[in-house]
């Protein structure tokens, strides 16, 4: 293959994958899925490119567990393909473990009788790491997730944080090319979470070829790592694009909170009948009018504004309402029991 020629091939993709987990030994608990098995992913088409950090968001039980494992070569799809550097995942199984690593954030791995330094050694050996480059990995690793006073203690002794920060470790010490994170942070504290929001990305700055795909319920997490962001809902994607593009798709109207001068109730009226104008509402702050506007489009701005001092109203401030990723989260798979509900009424 050529050199541009592979470029251009995606580094993840997936087009209509499918999985449905048997229900295992005669009846199963709880109706729904008596004998019909759970289907956790429902036609998935993803394409992620290489360079980039890709966040799949989801409910728990969204099947975002499911599509890592298929994709890492631990799950066979019952479906569709999926393809890693476009080498199929269930046919190259050997050449597809090669460039790829997963952590996962809950997982409990590692011998417990060795020490940090030996278990990541280890496994350095297992992808024939060079002595030289593997310790000087294993040193930068453990510093840079704050793991260095560590080094050398056993891995038993290791509190739940520290060895999930180890099990990154762990992942690229085999230098991947494309790395699957699973709830990186879970469980973390403060700043080890930002120390491997930070190491993360700091590696991926180190080669264009690198990759990530990642899970997490921390939207704060997705929209400061994630070039783009899929919304995964019982085993489909509802919605992808870039993180601003999800918080643009969902806000209707161009939201804006205004601070006026006095109390000044008789406003409301006289800007919703205004064009561009949706919606007004005040709202009497100590002496001052607070006063929400939501607008057509963000530029009758300015013509609402000069209205309003026509009409003899002063602004003291103005501040654009910009929605978050989380409020474009839940609009999108709605709460918990509205989606339960959904769910049962499809498996009838
Ligand atoms: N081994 C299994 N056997 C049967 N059903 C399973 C199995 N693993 C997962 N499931 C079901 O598949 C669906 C998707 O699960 P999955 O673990 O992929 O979700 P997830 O999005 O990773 O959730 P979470 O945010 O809780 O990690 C769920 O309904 C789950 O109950
Ligand atoms: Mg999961």
């Amino acid at each position: 293959m050529s050199h541009s020629a592979q470029d251009t091939v995606p580094a993840i993709q997936t087009i209509d994958v499918r999985r449905v987990y048997q229900a295992r030994g005669g009846r199963s608990i709880g109706g729904a899925q008596a004998g019909k098995g759970v289907t956790a992913l429902d036609g998935v088409s993803l394409t992620v490119q290489r360079g980039e950090i890709f966040g799949l968001l989801g409910r728990n039980g969204a099947g975002k567990t499911t599509l890592i494992k298929i994709l890492t070569t631990l799950l066979a799809p019952s479906g569709g393909q999926a393809y890693i550097d476009g080498m199929d995942v269930t046919r190259d199984v050997i050449k597809v473990r090669q460039i790829i690593a997963m952590v996962s954030g809950g997982e409990q791995s590692g011998y417990g009788i060795l020490t940090v330094r030996e278990q990541l050694w280890m496994f350095a050996q297992f992808y024939g790491v060079p002595s030289k480059v593997a310790h000087a990995r294993i040193d930068e690793l453990l510093s840079a997730v704050g793991l260095g006073d560590q080094a050398n203690q056993k891995v038993y002794a290791l509190s739940t944080g520290m060895r999930q920060r180890m099990n990154l470790c762990r992942a690229l010490v085999s230098d991947p090319e494309i790395l699957f994170l699973d709830e990186p942070t879970v469980g973390l504290d403060v700043e080890a979470s930002r120390a491997v929001r930070e190491y993360v990305r700091k590696w991926m700055g180190e080669n264009p070829r690198r990759t990530v795909l990642l899970t997490t319920h921390y939207m704060f997490e997705a929209d400061e790592l994630c070039d783009h962001v899929a919304v995964i809902n019982h085993g489909q994607i509802v919605a992808e694009g870039t993180t601003d593009d999800l918080k643009r798709g969902l806000q209707e109207h161009a939201r804006f909170q205004l601070e006026m001068a006095e109390w000044l109730p008789a406003f409301t009226e006289m800007l919703r009948e205004r064009d561009g104008v949706v919606d007004a509402q005040t709202e009497q702050r100590n002496d001052r009018t607070q006063l929400r506007l939501a607008l057509l489009r963000e530029e009758f701005i300015v013509p609402t504004i000069a209205s309003i001092n026509e009409a003899g109203g002063r602004v003291l401030a103005l501040r654009r309402i910009e929605p978050t990723l989380e409020e474009a989260f839940v609009r999108l798979v709605g709460d918990e029991a509205e989606s339960q509900r959904e769910g049962e009424e499809a498996q009838r």
